[in-house]
């Protein structure tokens, strides 16, 4: 594919895994397709990710509060949201050996790209057009049946004794929204919110994506970062630009490289949205979705309404008019921007002669370890005393690793490679057992990018590296 680095992708798969960011899932039964485990840097990164969302969108914000809904909702809410009818992926099955396959996959690898917004008939047309090109992966015939949607909705047996649950599954959910949705009027009779407000969410989510490919970009089961913004409807329009803008700029202020996002606009709308752009970024494999920014009308408070029979409708305080609010949704996941963090932190570099250092330049907020603590030597006891006791002061306000493996080469490389910013030696000098006396209390910092050391008093190492966890 034009523009992608497959090379890249395989470095990065092989660095998570090596350094504990990311495992297959259950791995020692052979592993389970699109599902992923964070190991311990990983879930230190996530939880950063999910750290600057949460900042950003709920406590920079006067009028946005937080929710955690559950992942098991009542069944209706799938119907109303449209998504039991049709939330679905073409497929088509190989008449000869009977694989069923993602129609658009089938179409990229004949070498005809199907955008990722077509609508599902202009895909089966497309399909239908191709079909003498369309090679079978597994047996290699050229014979498929026509493409079919296949719902991504995860169903479970949860037990709903209330009603005849083999007629009515339960499901795991598709999208942290709806919980967002169904606690609308619970928000607003609760707290002080008033149009406009937003309620932000961050969750769990499933769908049966058909493929599993292109590592934790499209998980089976994954993590979103949801906002909905409940406004009048004539203002939509505007405040949905107002996001867009600072959307875009959070990508930026998160460190991410300018030249690896940009914008795609959504040509085929559902039939309800108003306006759907994505935030795009530069994936080893190309742009692909990151976030998406979405103008929902009114339909979703109106479905719920419906089906529900709960009046979802808003009363102004002060002019007393009552109408159903307008949604502007900005939806990313946390996988997803993982795999943008790691892909514009990656950095290979040549050291000296002949050597290569791998190096994850994270920004400082995101790093999974903000300073690591070395002693110089592991076995002389009042190094590694100064050194531990270096550590335990600075872990109480930054992500702090005390590391006295092997020998001080090898540590950084280590550190680098799980992108910490800050390393700390403390050596016969810190202790007052080196030539020069004037550096007692004083340790070595080194600096992940620019590989330079400075002399740095303990007492300000803290004012040194800066912020906190
Ligand atoms: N509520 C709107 C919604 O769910 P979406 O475009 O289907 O819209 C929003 O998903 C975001 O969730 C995407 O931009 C992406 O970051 C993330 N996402 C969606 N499906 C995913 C999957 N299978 N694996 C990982 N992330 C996914």
């Amino acid at each position: 594919m034009a523009g992608t680095t497959p090379d890249l992708m395989e470095k990065i798969v092989s660095l998570c895994k090596r350094r504990g960011f990311i495992f297959p899932s259950s791995e020692i039964y052979g592993g389970f397709a699109a599902v992923y485990d964070f190991g311990p840097y990983g879930v230190e990164l996530a939880k950063n990710i999910r750290e600057a969302w949460w900042q950003a969108m709920v406590r920079e914000h006067d009028n946005i509060v937080g929710l955690d809904s559950a992942i098991f909702m009542h069944p209706k809410v799938w119907e109303a949201s449209g998504h039991v009818g049709g939330f679905s992926d073409p497929l088509a099955e190989c008449r000869e050996c009977h694989t069923r396959v993602r129609v658009d996959h089938l179409l990229e690898e004949a070498g005809v790209f199907a955008d990722e917004k077509m609508s599902e008939e202009e895909i089966n047309a497309l399909f239908g057009e191709n079909k003498d090109k369309i090679v079978c992966p597994k047996c290699g015939k050229k014979s498929f049946t026509d493409a079919k949607g296949f719902n991504l909705l995860v169903k479970s047996n949860l037990g709903n004794f209330t009603s005849d649950w083999t007629k009515e599954p339960t499901y795991l959910r598709g999208e942290t929204c709806q919980g967002i949705y169904v606690n609308f009027k619970n928000v607003l009779d609760s707290s002080r919110v008033k149009v406009p407000f937003g309620i932000a969410q961050i969750g769990k989510a499933f769908r049966n994506e058909i493929t599993a490919r292109q590592f934790i970009f499209r998980k089976r089961e994954f993590e979103q970062m949801e906002m909905q913004y409940f406004v009048r409807p004539e203002t939509a329009a505007t405040v949905y630009e107002e996001w867009r803008a600072k959307r875009f700029q959070y990508y930026l202020d998160l460190g991410l490289k300018p030249e690896n996002l940009r914008w795609h606009e959504h040509e085929n709308l559902v039939f309800y949205a108003k306006a759907a752009w994505d935030i795009e970024y530069r994936f080893p494999f190309g742009f692909k979705e990151l976030e998406g920014i979405h103008n929902r009308s009114d339909y979703d408070l109106t479905q719920h309404t419906k089906f529900s029979g709960t009046d979802l409708s808003y009363r102004d305080p002060q002019t007393n008019e009552k109408y159903v609010p307008w949604i502007v949704e900005t939806s990313v996941g946390v996988d997803r921007t993982f795999l943008a963090v790691m892909t514009d932190a990656y950095t290979e570099e040549t050291v000296g002669e002949n050597d290569t250092r791998i190096v994850l330049k994270f920004p400082k907020k995101l790093a999974p370890v903000q300073v690591a603590v070395f002693p110089l030597m592991k076995n002389k006891e009042e190094l590694v005393g100064k050194a531990r006791g270096i550590y335990e002061e600075l872990r109480k306000s930054l992500r702090a690793e005390f590391d006295d493996n092997g020998n001080v080469g090898k540590r950084y490389r280590r550190q680098d490679e799980i992108g910490t910013p800050y390393c700390v030696t403390v050596d016969f000098d810190t202790i007052g057992l080196g030539e020069d006396t004037s550096l007692v209390d004083t340790v070595t910092i080194r600096d992940r990018d620019t590989m330079q050391q400075t002399r740095v008093k303990i007492a300000d190492l803290k004012n040194y590296i800066g912020g906190s966890i």
